[in-house]
């Protein structure tokens, strides 16, 4: 498309076969943790015609399955991409077994907040800071899929 890659291509291609902790990211998880993440086998890339517009993924935290890292391309938004993502990773997380699939969602965010109720999500009213930006709060959402 000729634009310059982005922050995380360009970390990509220094280090080959090692995973780089780009700012903003869950750092300070050790190598084995991320290649774990990765064998759990839930991420999931979005593509329009062969141009990757979202992407989300279905990870294991002790013994609980998420849905993490939901995100859609600005140009691709309200076509159904992120619905289709989470259909997507429930099915990973229904094929696992799993009794439930947890998020978390920021009380601002009140298209995601529609994403995942459309989706049959409902807030477990588990409440926390966000990491990041500890002055703003983020909810548990959990859909049962038993
Ligand atoms: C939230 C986000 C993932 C939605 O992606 P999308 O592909 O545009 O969503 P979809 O087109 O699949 O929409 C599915 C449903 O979500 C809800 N929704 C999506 N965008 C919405 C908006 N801006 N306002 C209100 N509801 C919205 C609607 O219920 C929609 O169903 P409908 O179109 O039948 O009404 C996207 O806006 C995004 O990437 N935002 C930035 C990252 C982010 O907030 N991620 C979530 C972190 S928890």
């Amino acid at each position: 498309m000729g634009r310059r890659p982005g922050r995380a291509a360009r970390g990509a291609g220094r280090r080959p076969g090692r995973l780089r902790v780009l700012p903003g990211t869950r750092a300070g998880l050790p190598e084995d943790d991320w290649r774990g993440l990765l064998r759990a086998g839930g991420q999931r890339l979005a593509w329009l015609g062969d141009v990757p517009v979202g992407l989300a993924r279905g990870a294991v935290h002790r013994d609980e399955h998420h849905l993490v890292g939901m995100w859609v391309s600005p140009t691709a938004r309200g076509h159904g991409v992120a619905a289709a993502l989470v259909q997507s990773v429930v099915e990973w997380a229904r094929g696992l077994g799993a009794p439930r699939l947890l998020l978390w969602v920021v009380g601002d965010n009140a298209a995601a907040q529609e994403l995942y109720r459309r989706a049959g999500f409902a807030p477990t009213g588990r409440t926390q800071p966000l990491s990041t930006r500890p002055w703003q709060t983020e909810a548990e959402w959990a859909l049962e899929l038993g």
